[in-house]
């Protein structure tokens, strides 16, 4: 648990506050210092991060090429490590990018207007209360994502769907024949599991950003799995110790890289024709 935690970095949350909040099922610790483990979901102390107010998520422009977006409910667990993989390609190659926990964010589900009227499903999105405007404002800002998931159920975590339900906005502004925001930019793909389904999660997040234009990086998406005859404790010192997922995610994390930077998306301005559902 120590090298995990060494590795995740110090927990993430605002100085001000007392307490300790669980990331995963939202129990709160008072103390100096996290437990060492959640007493409610048994998850490790790294989950913990401070407690307080929320504070919704800002984004005020600043440039950044690579949004990088750890899909887990875990904000330090094996897809969170996968992702640290990809973050060290960025940092080492001086990419500007940002990376999130979506498990350390307040995102609603998708509202669903786009099913009562197609045009009411816009940009900016009408739920303007949570985390997702800033991530949309970074969508549109970003030259490339790299989107890590674990596989829940042969597919991508629930939290992972519901940020992805919320980018129907940008996704539909082709639909509604607007100018978009999304087309031309780079998507890598990275997929961390147990056992199986893989190629199958990893398709179902592409379809969602091939709809918003993105062009999926060569060699662009990657995956792990350790294997149903082992117990999932196991998993983290299996892929610590694993240098096929770190060819995976490196690999990955440089070809989106090296995509980004050919600068199709502006080589492509006014060139493509969205082809939506
Ligand atoms: C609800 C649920 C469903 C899962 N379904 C699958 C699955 O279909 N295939 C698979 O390989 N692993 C499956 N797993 C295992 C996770 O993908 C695996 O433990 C992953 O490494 C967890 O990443 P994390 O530490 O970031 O949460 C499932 C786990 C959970 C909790």
């Amino acid at each position: 648990m120590k090298q995990a935690e060494e590795e995740s970095g110090p927990p993430a949350g605002n100085a001000t506050a007392a307490g300790w909040r669980c990331c995963v099922c939202g129990f709160v610790f008072h103390g100096d210092k996290p437990p060492k483990g959640c007493p409610v979901c048994h998850s490790p102390s790294h989950e913990f991060i401070r407690d307080g107010p929320r504070v919704p998520l800002v984004y005020y422009g600043e440039p950044f090429d690579v949004l990088l977006i750890n899909g887990s409910t875990h904000r330090a667990g094996n897809t969170g490590y996968m992702a640290g993989l990809a973050e060290e390609v960025l940092r080492e190659q001086g990419i500007p990018y940002r990376r999130f926990n979506l498990s350390e964010h307040h995102i609603d589900y998708c509202w669903c207007c786009y099913s009562v009227r197609a045009e009411s499903c816009t940009f900016p999105c009408r739920n303007t209360k949570d985390d997702m405007p800033a991530f949309h404002r970074m969508l549109a800002a970003s030259k490339a994502v790299i989107i890590v998931s674990p596989i829940n159920w042969n597919s991508m975590s629930a939290r992972l769907k519901v940020f992805l339900d919320r980018t129907t906005c940008l996704n539909n502004l082709y639909h509604l024949q607007k100018p978009g925001h999304t087309m031309g930019k780079v998507a890598g793909i990275l997929v961390c599991g147990h056992e199986d389904g893989a190629i199958k999660t990893a398709m179902d997040i592409w379809l969602n950003f091939q709809q918003m234009g993105y062009i999926l990086a060569p060699f662009g998406i990657g995956f792990r799995t350790h294997g149903s005859e082992f117990n999932s404790s196991s998993d983290r010192a299996f892929f610590q110790n694993d240098e096929f997922i770190v060819r995976q995610a490196r690999g990955v994390a440089s070809n989106v890289i090296t995509l980004m930077q050919e600068g199709l998306e502006e080589r492509l301005k006014d060139r493509l024709v969205p082809v939506t559902e």
